[in-house]
């Protein structure tokens, strides 16, 4: 919460509120946090916890401990090293980095930015064939994983963005206009950088527009997709496979039959559909649903290393973290990142030791006693 406090103090309104904000009431993005105080850890005591151990693998990648990092678009909004800074920062922590399909740096110069593990993040355009052509660009890049987000349909509603006008599209209040003029730094790291735009989506949407570029996106999300499309892509891809924005058990166990190598339980940290359950109330039906037949990742409003232990208790594998992160990137780039993975993991370790855990691959639901589930 205190890189978020730098964020929102270095990032024009707007721009902060693109990114903390959620849909409508902003309910759902405010459970996924609040519902991890429902599961009250019992810790074991006397057990020797001198060292703990954290490493595990997900999507065919080891890493150093149980979180990774969500996609998210648009990073260069944030810092002007945006994905690139990203990409170096989960690269020198040990931990897997999801590029969102939106990226303001292209999916080949991140691929060669770090040499860490890598999961691209798509999603099924209606121009099949462009959506067919990215999933080519990844293996010639060397994206190790690839992720397909299906819980947008549509976009979400998100009002903080229609009251600055950073919503699409752009009509920006008098307020927030003299908020970007009160954030010189800002602007300027902006300025040296150059046109901002979303290489990825320009070689689709033959533009360097990214106004132009953002309307080829709204054009081009299908609300028609459904899991024959995504049976295509897997076919497509042949490698380790995410689904993410699952939330139903009946859901979960269709991933498993398409032949998913993971599922991302997840509401996109509450900035689709405002009303929807938190993504840890869902997680232990669809972990004991699927069993060892995929891997579960949880994802939305984990804000404490104790919340890492409790998702896993509750049967994920592993975590995604999306604003964490970007509060860090906001707060201080590439360092930035790399502090806020740090405190959590800090807390992690911690949390494993207070609750008499050693190794993250034997959590189980014996330390966590509560109403949310199990
Ligand atoms: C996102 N998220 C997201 N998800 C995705 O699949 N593709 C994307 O391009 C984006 N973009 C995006 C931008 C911003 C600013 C945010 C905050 C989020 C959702 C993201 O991957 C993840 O699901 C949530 O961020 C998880 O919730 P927490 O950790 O932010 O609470």
């Amino acid at each position: 919460m205190d890189l978020r406090a730098l964020a929102q103090r270095r990032l024009p309104s707007p721009i902060f509120h693109y990114l903390d904000g959620a849909a409508e009431d902003e309910t759902t993005a405010g459970r996924n946090t609040s519902s991890f105080n429902e599961a009250r850890l019992i810790p074991r005591c006397l057990v020797d916890v001198a060292s703990v151990q954290t490493a595990t693998r997900v999507l065919g990648q080891d890493i150093a401990w149980p979180v990774i990092c969500s996609p998210t678009g648009a990073s260069r909004f944030w810092h002007p090293d945006g994905e690139l800074a990203v990409a170096r920062a989960t690269a020198s922590t040990g931990t897997l980095y999801g590029l969102s399909m939106n990226s303001t740096h292209g999916l080949e110069e991140v691929a060669s930015a770090s040499a860490g593990a890598k999961m691209f993040q798509l999603y099924i355009f209606k121009d099949r064939d462009a959506t067919c052509d990215l999933v080519e660009r990844c293996k010639r890049s060397g994206y190790q994983a690839l992720c397909l987000t299906v819980d947008t349909a549509v976009t979400g509603k998100r009002e903080r963005d229609l009251r600055t006008g950073w919503g699409g599209p752009i009509n920006l209040s008098l307020k927030s206009i003299a908020s970007f003029a009160s954030h010189p730094r800002w602007l300027l790291g902006q300025a040296r950088k150059g046109l901002l735009s979303m290489p990825t989506v320009a070689t689709m949407a033959g533009t360097t527009s990214i106004v132009a570029q953002t309307q080829y996106i709204g054009r081009e999300l299908d609300p028609s997709v459904t899991w024959k499309d995504v049976r295509r892509i897997i076919e497509l891809w042949r490698g380790p496979f995410a689904i993410k924005g699952i939330m139903a058990v009946d859901d979960a166990r269709r991933a498993v039959d398409v032949g998913a190598t993971a599922i991302i339980v997840s509401n996109h940290g509450g900035r689709q559909l405002d009303g929807a359950a938190a993504a840890f109330e869902v997680l232990p039906a669809i972990a004991s649903a699927v069993g060892n037949q995929t891997e579960v990742i949880l994802d939305g409003g984990i804000r404490r290393g104790a919340h890492v232990l409790k998702a896993l208790a509750r049967g994920a594998k592993a975590c995604s973290i999306g604003r964490p992160y970007l509060y860090g990137l906001a707060a201080g780039g590439e360092a930035g990142v790399i502090k806020a993975l740090d405190i959590l993991k800090t807390e992690f370790v911690r949390a494993m030791q207070l609750s008499g855990c050693t190794d993250v691959r034997r959590i189980d639901n014996s330390i966590v006693d509560g109403r949310s589930g199990a």
